[in-house]
């Protein structure tokens, strides 16, 4: 077998593969294949489309050692061992460009959920609590005209952003570095970490998770943050001290959060974040659009046939 496929993918992104090739793919859409039943299936594949649910590590590795491709179907790609990968000749790619403005809409969603307490109060008037219309009843914050701090202005960072600027806010962003193609394209001003937490009236995270940012917003970092500010995180759950922002949305500081990733995925309903009625939470589904699915899975497959066919691959990661 030439190609592995660890998951049942959508038909589109299928047709493309060629006739004669000889691949195999799980034929599970919504469970992931077991561990050691993938470890087997790899055994003597040249490429493989993976999804965030598989870790590809030397374990993978090693059973598979005529692996040239690893396709990840996923912009993040934290669940690969890109050193390994890299010790051994094995190309990564990923999937950028054709879910950044899918997640950046996400993004937003939450923001305005959470400051709008739009979940709240559908929960409110299910459990039978609309009574009579009050001047403070059910206030939010307002999101146009405020500050919005992105970490992490890459490709859905920057997508956040421009998205602000409709909404007239004053932009912020915190990276590694500043970037004047950024600030040029944008308007934001840069900030670093600590400066832009205090000024910015909603923060939204969407910094890869490396060895860099994992743990990058804890205590002191929710601790700068305003008494009205809304913390969105559509990255990946480890980037926060998770902990660490239960206990501030317990204590009021964030104001609230929209949470689209978590440090163990999935959650169940007894989670923490779960029983804050300041919290708006998705099941990781930041690029989860019929089309935006779609186009990620074609350019995986894309990728993996690239490589195969000793051409190029299309968004090699690094
Ligand atoms: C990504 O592309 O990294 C998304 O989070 C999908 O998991």
């Amino acid at each position: 077998m030439t190609l592995y496929i660890t998951r049942r993918l959508p038909e589109p992104a299928l047709s493309a593969i060629p006739a004669d090739l000889v691949w195999k793919m799980w034929p599970e859409s919504g469970t992931p294949i077991p561990r050691d039943e993938l470890l087997r299936a790899v055994a003597g594949v040249e490429a493989l489309v993976a999804l965030v649910s598989e870790r590809v590590d030397e374990a993978l590795l090693t059973a598979a050692p005529r692996l040239r491709v690893v396709a990840n179907m996923a912009v993040g790609v934290d669940n690969i061992d890109l050193a390994a990968c890299r010790a051994r000749g094995v190309i990564v790619t990923n999937t950028p460009d054709v879910l950044t403005e899918t997640t950046a809409d996400l993004a937003w969603a939450l923001l305005l959920a959470a400051a709008r307490r739009v979940v709240e109060g559908q929960k409110l008037i299910e459990a039978g609590g609309w009574g009579a219309w009050h001047p403070l009843f059910m206030t939010g914050q307002d999101v146009h005209g405020a500050t919005l701090g992105v970490i992490g202005a890459g490709r859905i960072g920057g997508a956040v952003l421009r998205r602000g600027a409709g909404f007239g806010m004053r932009l912020l962003y915190h990276n590694r570095r500043p970037s004047a193609a950024l600030e040029a394209a944008t308007g934001a001003a840069y900030r670093d970490l600590d400066a832009l937490m205090a000024e910015s009236d909603h923060v939204v995270v969407c910094a890869p998770l490396t060895a860099e940012t994992r743990g990058l917003i804890g205590a002191r970092e929710l601790a700068l943050m305003k008494p009205t500010a809304v913390f969105v995180n559509v990255a990946r759950g480890p980037v926060i001290d998770e902990a660490a922002l239960i206990a501030a949305l317990r204590a009021g500081r964030p104001w609230a959060a929209g949470i689209d990733v978590f440090e163990r995925e999935p959650i169940t309903p007894a989670h923490p974040l779960l029983a804050l009625p300041n919290v708006v939470a998705t099941p990781h589904v930041g690029s989860a659009t019929v089309q935006t699915r779609i186009a990620m899975a074609r350019l995986a497959v894309a990728n993996a046939l690239a490589v195969l066919r000793g051409d190029a691959p299309l968004t090699p990661v690094g």
